[in-house]
């Protein structure tokens, strides 16, 4: 009996061996021939343990992402049924923004986010580029007076890290490979840049407003501003200490810049957009010399985003 619970038990471990083998192959490591640097040499085979911990992340996701779709689609129409008979309104579906983005009038202020900090992110901080970039178009998007959307320097990583996502190519951006020197003319850039002594009061039309795409948990601490100075573009940073008092620093992430010009663009006070974008976590209040006619507020708002 115990002989055939056993033989049972390693049926079912090589069935779920196969299985994996089955399911988990985006190359075949005995056929495939391997990368070879510009000498010819092959390069090592992502044989460690982290490497392929990696590998297999990716194989995984990349196997699962079409069921994973599915059950997001149908929780989301599960949600606008229930919402649909509640009477709540969830505001324009897929469908009428889809529509909106041909008819919506546009501000003449641009936002760029220079993607040209590949080489100084590792995947993990370039999936957060992404993402973040991914909540900058949501919300631009659902804007009635949307900005104009770039991103200059999009490289082959950049390429393949946004491709995760289904139909990025028919989102209200336009991509641009060149840099954004290439594209517009250097007196309508203003790089932000929280490092930089210049502070905007408001936002120009006919210019770009460029937000550098990086998050490096402070490891390039002033980068962008150095690269404006050096390009001559002019800089700025965001009025943060004239509105609010922060507990922390004032660098903020990709998607929170540009949701706060986004505001200030459609109209929104900086210092309601501030208390609103600003996350719990910077401990933003109003500024002491600002509270006598406000009153103290606490922000809802919370992010896990990393800058
Ligand atoms: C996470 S930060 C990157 C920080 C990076 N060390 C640097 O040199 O800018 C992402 C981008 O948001 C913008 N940014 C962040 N905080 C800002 C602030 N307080 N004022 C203006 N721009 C800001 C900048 O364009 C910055 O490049």
């Amino acid at each position: 009996m115990e002989v055939e619970q056993n033989s049972n038990h390693k049926k079912e471990e090589t069935c779920m061996e196969n299985n994996l083998h089955h399911r988990y192959t985006l190359f075949d490591i005995s056929k495939d021939p391997g990368l070879k640097d510009d000498e010819g040499n092959e390069l090592p085979r992502p044989f460690t343990k982290n490497q392929m911990r990696k590998w297999l992340k990716k194989v995984r996701w990349e196997n699962n992402k079409h069921e994973k779709r599915a059950k997001e689609k149908a929780r989301a129409k599960e949600r606008r049924r229930n919402a649909r008979s509640a009477n709540i309104d969830l505001g324009p579906s897929r469908k009428t923004l889809k529509k909106m983005k041909l008819e919506k009038p546009k501000k003449n202020i641009g936002i760029i986010i220079d993607l040209s900090f590949d080489h100084l992110m590792i995947e993990k901080d370039r999936f957060k580029v992404i993402k973040q970039i991914l909540r900058c178009y949501s919300i631009n998007r659902r804007s009635e007076t949307p900005l104009k959307f770039h991103i200059t320097s999009f490289g082959d990583k950049s390429k393949s890290d946004i491709s995760r996502h289904n139909g990025y190519e028919n989102w209200d951006i336009e991509y641009h490979e060149k840099p954004y020197l290439d594209v517009f003319s250097r007196d309508k850039l203003v790089y932000l840049s929280s490092e930089s002594d210049n502070i905007i009061e408001t936002f120009e039309e006919d210019t770009y407003y460029i937000i550098g795409g990086l998050v490096d948990h402070n490891q390039h601490k002033g980068l962008c501003h150095k690269i404006a100075v050096e390009q001559g573009i002019r800089h700025c940073q965001l009025p943060l200490n004239k509105y609010v008092n922060m507990k922390t620093r004032k660098v903020l992430t990709i998607d929170h810049v540009f949701e706060i010009v986004l505001r200030v663009c459609e109209g929104v006070s900086w210092q309601d957009t501030l208390l609103k974008v600003l996350p719990l976590r910077k401990g933003a209040h109003v500024c002491q010399s600002l509270c006598d006619s406000t009153s103290s507020e606490d922000i809802s708002n919370q992010s896990t985003n990393g800058t």
